[in-house]
């Protein structure tokens, strides 16, 4: 008997279907059916693709040797959320050589600048909102954090601008679960971004734009790669934006967390009297709440594992989601109770809203610190700074939509400064 005739495995010819009409459970759903954390099924066009959930399932995802990236991410993804040559499809030294690249922006010094902006721009933002009848958070938020990303990374941004630089970010990752037009949407946006950004590190080349020696833009405009030449014009673009984009992700979060406090009125509580408690709350958002749904890899070298052979070449997909929500590794998986935070181990394989294993390493998100930070500053000032009046209106959220937003976007009415 082949190793494979074990796993569990779907019948279906391609159920790309199914992934579109279940979104986030996709995975969860035949682990449960099969009563199973590996499965067999065919995706992307008839592809056999072998899905795995859980702990162990991770900690074999992120093995190097196993696995590689090259060939994993589908054309749709990098036309719209990632990019072509971006540092999420390289493998090996060249991986390494340029996730240094990424991690070297993620200073001590250089998180206390970003989260002095994200202070100024809350503040800024607050004062405006205070003439407002009411807000939508979402929309706030991803505008506030375009402009940190951009003040961050030494990007110059004017006034006039602001409005399309966020709704084209924006669209790039509400892009990615996506078929028609979001797809295109995001698409469209990537194009217009990659030619804004392009024309500005051209002219940081040209000599007609300084940069910040401690700035992203400085730091892409002039990478060397392991044979000493710079970056092609297109792969720079390309990287300045993995770190402007997933910045302005970083509001859903912030929107997310928004609901929790206002679900979960208790927390709100404990976040003013403890202030260890917003690591534990930004942790638990992180956990709860749906952002990617799985990942994929491509088998590096043939092996075996839980009786499945994973043959060169197959794709492999992580379950984010429901490793998250594992009943296996979560007590009561589908409460939001951020003290679980205090009996956590640590480690990399169990908690992977941005990824698993090692950030220089291996493909974990390389702005995981920032966006906990990013995410500790924005509630403080949710909790701490000002006050506002929560309406009626529709908080909930599709588990369908990928990515997937409550569908009010946070509304706030009469703000005003604590
Ligand atoms: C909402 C917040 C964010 C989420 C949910 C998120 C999620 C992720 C996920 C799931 C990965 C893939 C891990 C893998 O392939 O194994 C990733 C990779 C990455 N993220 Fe994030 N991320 C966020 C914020 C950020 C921020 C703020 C930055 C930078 C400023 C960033 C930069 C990157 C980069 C460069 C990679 C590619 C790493 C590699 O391939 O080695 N992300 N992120």
């Amino acid at each position: 008997m082949a190793f494979n005739d074990k796993i569990p495995r779907e019948k279906a010819i391609d159920n790309s279907l199914a992934l579109l009409s279940e979104g986030y459970m996709f995975i969860p759903n035949r682990c449960v059916k099969f009563q199973s954390t590996i499965f067999q099924t065919r995706l992307l066009g008839g592809q056999k693709v072998i899905c795995i959930s859980g702990e162990d399932a991770g900690r074999i995802f992120y093995d190097n040797e196993k696995f590689k990236r090259k060939g994993a991410a589908p054309k749709r993804v990098q036309e719209s959320l990632f990019g072509k040559n971006g540092v999420q499809t390289l493998d090996g030294v060249e991986h390494q050589h340029r996730k240094q690249l990424f991690m070297s922006l993620m200073t001590p010094e250089r998180l206390k600048v970003l989260i002095k902006l994200i202070e100024e721009q809350w503040e800024l933002a607050v004062r405006k909102w205070k003439r407002a009848k009411k807000i939508v958070l979402f929309d706030e938020a991803r505008e506030i954090m375009c402009r940190v990303a951009c003040l961050w990374a030494g990007i110059p941004l004017n006034e006039k601008e602001v409005e399309l630089r966020t709704s084209d970010l924006s669209d790039m990752i509400d892009a990615f679960g996506a078929v028609g037009p979001r797809h295109w949407m995001g698409r469209q946006a990537r194009n217009r971004s990659e030619q804004w950004i392009r024309g500005i590190i051209g002219n940081v080349r040209a000599g007609k734009m300084d940069a910040s020696e401690d700035t992203a833009l400085y730091a892409m405009a002039w990478h060397r790669d392991l044979n000493g030449n710079l970056l092609r014009i297109q792969i720079a673009t390309v990287e300045l934006l993995n770190i402007v984009r997933p910045i302005v992700a970083i509001a859903r979060y912030i929107t997310f967390g928004a609901i929790a406090l206002h679900n979960y009125p208790e927390t709100r509580e404990k976040l003013q009297d403890n202030s260890n408690y917003s690591q534990l709350f930004v942790q638990e958002v992180r956990r709860f709440y749906p952002f990617g749904p799985f990942l994929g890899a491509r088998v590096r070298k043939e092996f075996i594992w839980e009786d499945c052979h994973f043959t060169k070449g197959t794709m492999v997909l992580l379950d984010v989601y429901g490793t998250n929500h594992s009943p296996k590794l979560w007590d009561n998986p589908d409460e939001f109770r951020p003290e679980r935070f205090n009996d956590w181990k640590g480690s990399p394989f169990d908690f992977i809203p941005q990824g698993g294993g090692d950030y220089q390493k291996g493909h974990r998100c390389a702005g995981e610190w920032i966006t906990i930070e990013a995410m500790k500053t924005s509630l403080e000032f949710l909790t701490q700074k000002m006050e506002y009046d929560v309406p009626k209106q529709d908080m909930s959220f599709s588990m369908v939509r990928m990515p997937t937003i409550p569908k009010s976007g946070f509304v706030m009415s009469r703000i005003r400064s604590k």
